[in-house]
């Protein structure tokens, strides 16, 4: 047996002590930070990969806003494959394989059509997709007979605007502007149709210059994966649909079963893999060594995380996240901090310990990006969220998994997480917004103009019980 003597610390037993600054304005540090060794995030935040947190509205969301969304991997593989689709989808510079239908198809086909994959318009093509017109939403809106020809209702081909391939984002957007329509459809010499550009593709385009986007201007995502027999297909499936980054997420991240499954992940896809749980430096310096692009840092840590209490095991947030940094940062792999974030100094002191990036799970889950609608208790809202190893997750998944659950499979588990409330707190950008003005305010406290600068500059002072009571609004009444 051996004992360590120092206690370990957390968010609450640290503050960062102040120092000089010439940083003039929050507007002049920088935010960015590398997820992995290949791709940076202008915003160092990933929305958790848990059932009550991520799925299509947060991915899109936190991708428009500079992070990433990790959709969560309790669900059928060609469910979590439709997510990435749709992230995939929500957003480019030219929709590459833009939706199309017959001239012959009805009135009605093309309402459908429409509807289901929430687009406002269809490009009519004929044989070897040769632009034959263009039928949106306002054509079919009130025709009056659903059955007649899209042919009928269609704007034709000679009346279109159209542009070459290969059309740049600027010249594009004067010809929208100037013959004040919404959709511009590409096409090669042949008339065949190559791309769609959409005007309102463009405006998405200006309003988050921040956006997380691959290298054909599409958002980006990641996709979380097990370790089980099928998790290789949903790697590789959900890779091929435009997956951008795998996360491995296993709650003992520092197994072999969590190594070999990096390897062959590595051997079979391109992409990056993150990988973890770990609290050690020696579980990083493990799933780095099997290839992993990126460690994800926390055992027990979580708000909704009873692992302590039932394993006995852990290491506290603060400690394991900077012991963790010192050996990523000697290996060149990024460290995510993931658990127990719960305010922008949180996010601050967990950066400054050395996390390029915080994952964030409750912090999240009372938003309208996050799955589930609202529940009222006392009058006031509130969103669900739960540990993926609570009771009622575990579960839901032997009920997926066998199409029914018994009463021994509730006596089966031991659950590790527990399922609770938070309260609603509406769109997810808000809560984004005051997160990152607390960390460009945290980075001019610490005189840091990046998050590399402030790993350098931090210095942690430790608490008192007194301090803390201290940092928190004290001897007035709260309001
Ligand atoms: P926060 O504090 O942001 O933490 O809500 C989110 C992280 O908690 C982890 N997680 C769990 N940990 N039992 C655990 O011990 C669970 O049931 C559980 N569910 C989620 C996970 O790492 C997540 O990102």
């Amino acid at each position: 047996m051996k004992i360590r003597k120092d206690p370990g610390l957390t968010f609450d037993d640290v503050l960062l002590v102040p120092r000089r600054s010439n940083i003039r304005s929050r507007k002049d540090v920088s935010t960015a930070a590398r997820l992995t060794s290949t791709i940076t995030l202008q915003m160092p935040i990933v929305s958790a990969n848990m059932d009550t947190v991520t799925e299509t509205r947060m991915a899109i969301a936190m991708s428009r806003a500079g992070g990433i969304g990790i959709l969560h991997r309790f669900m059928s593989i060609e469910r979590q494959v439709e997510m990435v689709m749709r992230v995939k989808r929500a957003e480019s510079m030219v929709v590459e394989e833009p939706l199309s239908i017959q001239p012959d198809a009805t009135v009605r086909e093309a309402r459908v059509m429409m509807a289901e994959a929430e687009v406002g318009g269809l490009i009519v093509v004929g044989p070897e997709s040769r632009l034959l017109g263009m039928v949106t939403a306002r054509d079919v809106l009130l025709a009056p007979d659903s059955a007649a020809s899209v042919s009928s209702v269609m704007t034709p081909a000679e009346k279109l605007f159209t542009a070459q391939e290969g059309e740049t984002l600027e010249s594009a957007r004067a010809l929208l502007h100037e013959h004040r329509i919404e959709k511009l459809p590409l096409v090669d010499a042949a008339g065949r149709v190559t791309g769609l550009i959409t005007a309102q593709d463009i405006v998405k385009i200006e309003d988050h210059p921040n956006a997380t986007k691959d290298g054909r201007g599409r958002l980006m995502v990641g996709v979380a994966v097990g370790v089980r027999a099928d998790d290789l297909d949903r790697a590789v499936a959900c890779v091929e649909a435009g997956a951008d980054v795998l996360v491995l997420d296993i709650a003992h991240g520092h197994s072999e079963h969590t190594m070999d499954m990096v390897t062959r992940l590595k051997k079979r896809l391109s992409v990056p893999v993150i990988a973890g749980n770990v609290a050690t430096p020696a579980g990083v310096l493990d799933l780095a060594a099997a290839g992993a692009d990126a460690v994800k840092v926390g055992v027990g840590a979580g708000s909704i995380c009873i692992t302590r209490i039932v394993t006995g095991f852990g290491v506290p947030q603060l400690t394991a996240i900077a012991e963790c940094a010192e050996e990523g940062q000697r290996l060149n792999v990024p460290i995510i901090a993931d658990g127990g974030v719960r305010t922008s100094g949180d996010l601050v002191k967990a950066l400054a310990a050395g996390a390029s990036t915080v994952m964030l799970g409750s912090m999240l889950a009372g938003t309208d990006e996050s799955p589930g609608a609202p529940v009222v208790k006392d009058g006031r809202r509130y969103k669900v969220v739960r540990g993926m190893a609570s009771l009622s997750a575990n579960v839901q998944r032997r009920a997926v998994d066998k199409g029914e659950v018994s009463e021994e499979d509730y006596a089966e588990v031991v659950p590790e997480g527990v399922e609770a409330i938070v309260p609603y707190r509406g769109s997810v950008n808000d809560i984004l917004h005051q997160l990152v003005g607390g960390l460009r305010s945290g980075l001019s406290y610490a005189g840091a103009a990046s998050i590399a600068d402030l790993w350098d500059k931090a210095e942690f002072i430790q608490m008192s019980q007194a301090g803390m009571t201290e940092s928190g609004s004290h001897d007035v009444g709260r309001i």
